[in-house]
């Protein structure tokens, strides 16, 4: 069966308004935005398969409404409909997500806005010993992430928008749950302005400020995922989830932008960025995983195997929507519709596309989150005996969760 999906953002936005000044339901717009955006499947004879209502249900702040998708629309096409959730935002004038699932369609209409900001203590509970840690929060609560669901992230955003604090934060729930298994290697291409007071952290192994350190940093780390291939060669592992090491290395690179080199003699640059490739397409089944953050998102910033094997994609507040698509895929354009917040972002978390507004951490939040673990200080305290110091945060025991 030939299957077409239209949902267009050519809908006027006189055809918008009219909706949105009707005086009629939610549903009944959501039906509306369907019908005017041709959201179906049409099959060869014509028939049109329509998306099917299946329930409403009132939330603390909004309702959700459940329809089933018509059989036969491909994966692609779902979407579509994902990059034109302003079409529904403005069509009801509220606040709109969509989730799919299996082959339903939720669409939660919140009555409510997302905070402007929120502290990152309210992270609590962590998870003990697991990769999957909150990164922000939607009107529905806490988001997750996994890292060894999905272990590479791209980042991006103007300047000034909160990709280093946000790399703080993910960096500061993921030592808080896993003290003794996270090694950190971070490239911080403002001469380590923002991460070098962070090499003191015995979970960080180095901290590079300029291309020159980077490439040989990434050179030490190169002949460690050789030898990692080997002994995961030598033992039949395929992946680190399928054994019972938990260790995982991080490579942060804050600036990647910095790293473009300007022409071929520029080797540091052009070493840097074929290895952050390699890490992106190769190391992830041995523990490595990549978190990639630049202001800049164009084709040349962000390399092609760091962006297509990166399945999360965070974009904070940028300057036009060819940017947005750069870091979230294809034609995604909202990142540049989001509002003037600070913290605020569009992330792409599988097939799901979510506006959420990632925790706030000081540097002296995560300092005193930290301290037990700065090498050299506090050598009376066990890294055991410091997980119940007054500085930690609180943890659900594994199970649980
Ligand atoms: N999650 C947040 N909630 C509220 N305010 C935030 C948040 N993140 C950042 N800010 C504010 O925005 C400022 C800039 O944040 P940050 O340094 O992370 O931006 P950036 O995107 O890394 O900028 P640049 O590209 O210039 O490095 C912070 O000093 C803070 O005041
Ligand atoms: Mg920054």
């Amino acid at each position: 069966m030939l299957s077409t999906i239209g949902v267009s953002l050519l809908l006027s936005a006189g055809l918008l308004s009219s909706i949105r000044t009707e005086n009629m339901s939610d549903k009944n717009k959501i039906e509306k935005i369907f019908e005017y955006t041709g959201t179906h499947v049409k099959g060869l004879n014509g028939n049109v398969k329509k998306c099917q209502f299946i329930r409403k249900a009132k939330m603390e702040n909004g309702t959700e409404y459940v329809y089933r998708l018509p059989l036969g629309l491909p994966y692609k096409q779902l979407q579509h409909l994902n990059k034109n959730i302003g079409v529904f935002k403005d069509g009801l004038h509220k606040n709109v997500e969509v989730e799919f699932d299996g082959g339903m369609l939720h669409l939660y209409v919140y009555e409510t806005d997302l905070p402007k900001k929120w502290e990152y203590k309210e992270v609590v509970p962590l998870l003990k010993n697991k990769w999957n840690i909150p990164i922000g929060k939607t009107h529905k609560g806490l988001v997750w992430h996994d890292f060894d669901q999905i272990p590479h992230m791209v980042v991006g955003g103007t300047t000034r928008y909160g990709k280093t604090v946000n790399l703080k934060g993910l960096m500061t729930s993921l030592i808080l749950s896993n003290p003794h298994d996270v090694e950190f290697y971070i490239i911080d291409l403002k001469e380590k302005l923002e991460f070098g007071k962070y090499e003191k952290l015995k979970q960080v192994t180095q901290v590079a400020g300029n291309p020159k350190e980077a490439a040989d940093m990434l050179e030490d780390l190169r002949k460690r995922i050789v030898k990692m291939m080997q002994a995961f060669g030598a033992c039949g592992y395929t992946n680190i989830t399928e054994t019972n090491d938990n260790k995982r290395i991080f490579v942060i690179v804050d600036e990647a932008n910095r790293l473009v080199p300007q022409n071929r003699h520029d080797k540091d640059k052009m070493f840097c960025q074929e290895m952050l490739e390699l890490i992106a397409c190769i190391a992830g089944g041995l523990g490595v995983r990549l978190i990639f953050c630049t202001q800049y998102p164009v084709s040349k910033t962000m390399p092609r195997d760091v962006k297509q094997n990166s399945d999360a994609k965070m974009c904070f507040r940028i300057q036009n929507k060819y940017a947005s698509a750069v870091v979230l895929g294809e034609e995604n354009g909202h990142a540049a519709e989001l509002p003037d917040i600070r913290g605020r972002c569009m992330l792409v978390q599988g097939p799901n596309l979510l506006e959420m507004q990632v925790p706030y951490i000081s540097d002296k939040t995560m300092n005193d989150l930290l301290v037990d673990y700065m090498k050299g200080a506090r050598k009376d305290v066990t890294p055991d005996e410091a997980e119940t110091g007054e500085n930690t945060i609180e943890f659900i025991p594994i199970g649980d969760a």
